[in-house]
């Protein structure tokens, strides 16, 4: 299996996204990292504290939790309550968690972790790019050892906290600028998954009823999780559901078959104009630069979305 870091800030889609991760033999998940993010560190952290709870009571898996950045490199912090509650998890029942997460920073641990097994680990950051920044900052050797990253950020076309700019890319345009430059600069593999491709993939009530008729604790975790997520979606966009960004970054490693990536070269913009934190896509090599990034452009929406009940079924 492909050894593999989930860093986020769950979230409702995050969480899921450590579910598909967690039941799938493709991968073997090193560690979950958290971000400030959807809410604040602590509240993230409890979060994930809780999913491994629940993976560990319904599947024996088990991994190490690691705290990160509490706030942006720059900018003041933004959050995402509206989307997600004041908890960040707001909607299901959840088990207590018996065990916190470690004392290392989530920085530190991708280091290691990617000094440890050089070339073979890749990251899944799923939410603002702040720790995966901090790492390449405090140990830029790792850059050329990192074997892929697959961010679910930015968009070719409209943003959804702006009409620029899309959730976790604004929480943090420079880590976001320093990720996609050190690309460019040392090759690192990075793949974006942008709203363009995650408004793809819609978890409307029939998809949602999938999990639901899995009758497992997990498969109701998980529906009930959407339904919630879908509420913002239904009175922002008059969608049927929650588009279902972060578990693509997973299911792209596991079945790459279901998507479409085109490469590009994509900059950020740090400005603090109208167009803060895009993520400037340059689809017709206009710029006459080289690619530094694979982008996302078309999702088989059923084929992602039977790929996650199954694996979902997987949690007893
Ligand atoms: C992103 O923002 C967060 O609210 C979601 O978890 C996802 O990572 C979508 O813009
Ligand atoms: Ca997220």
């Amino acid at each position: 299996p492909r050894p593999v870091i989930l860093d986020g800030d769950p979230g409702h889609d995050d969480a899921i996204n450590i579910l598909l991760a967690c039941s799938s033999p493709e991968l073997e998940v090193l560690g979950v990292t958290t971000t400030y993010g959807n809410v604040g560190l602590e509240r993230t952290t409890q979060n994930a504290l809780i999913v491994r709870e629940l993976i560990n009571q319904t599947s024996g898996a088990d991994f190490p939790i690691y705290a990160g950045a509490d706030r942006p490199l720059v900018v003041p912090r933004l959050s995402a309550e509206s989307v997600h509650g004041a908890s960040g998890l707001d909607g299901p029942d959840f088990p207590t968690p018996k065990r916190g997460a470690e004392a290392l920073h989530a920085a530190e641990f991708i280091i290691h972790s990617v000094r440890q097994r050089p070339h073979q680990v890749t990251l899944l950051p799923t939410g603002p790019l702040t720790n995966l920044a901090l790492a390449l900052r405090l140990a830029p050797d790792i850059a050329p050892l990192i074997r892929e990253v697959v961010w679910m950020g930015g968009s070719l076309d409209t943003g959804n906290w702006t009409p620029s700019a899309e959730f976790n890319a604004l929480c943090d345009p420079h880590a976001a600028r320093i990720v996609f430059e050190c690309a460019a600069e040392t090759g690192l593999k990075l793949t974006m998954f942008g709203l363009n491709a995650t408004h793809q993939a819609i978890a409307n009530p029939a998809r949602v009823a999938a999990f639901r008729q899995l009758g497992s604790k997990v498969g109701e975790f998980t529906a009930v999780l959407l339904e919630f997520f879908a509420e913002h979606h239904r009175e922002r966009y008059g969608w049927d559901g929650g588009a279902l960004h972060d578990p693509m970054t997973a299911a792209y490693l596991i079945a790459p078959d279901l998507f479409e990536v085109q490469a590009m070269r994509v900059d950020i913009d740090i400005s603090d104009g109208l167009s803060a934190g895009r993520t400037v896509c340059d689809v017709w090599r206009v710029t006459g630069q080289p690619p530094n990034a694979d982008v996302a452009l078309k999702v088989n929406a059923d084929g992602f979305f039977n790929l996650l009940v199954e694996r979902i079924a997987r949690y007893r």
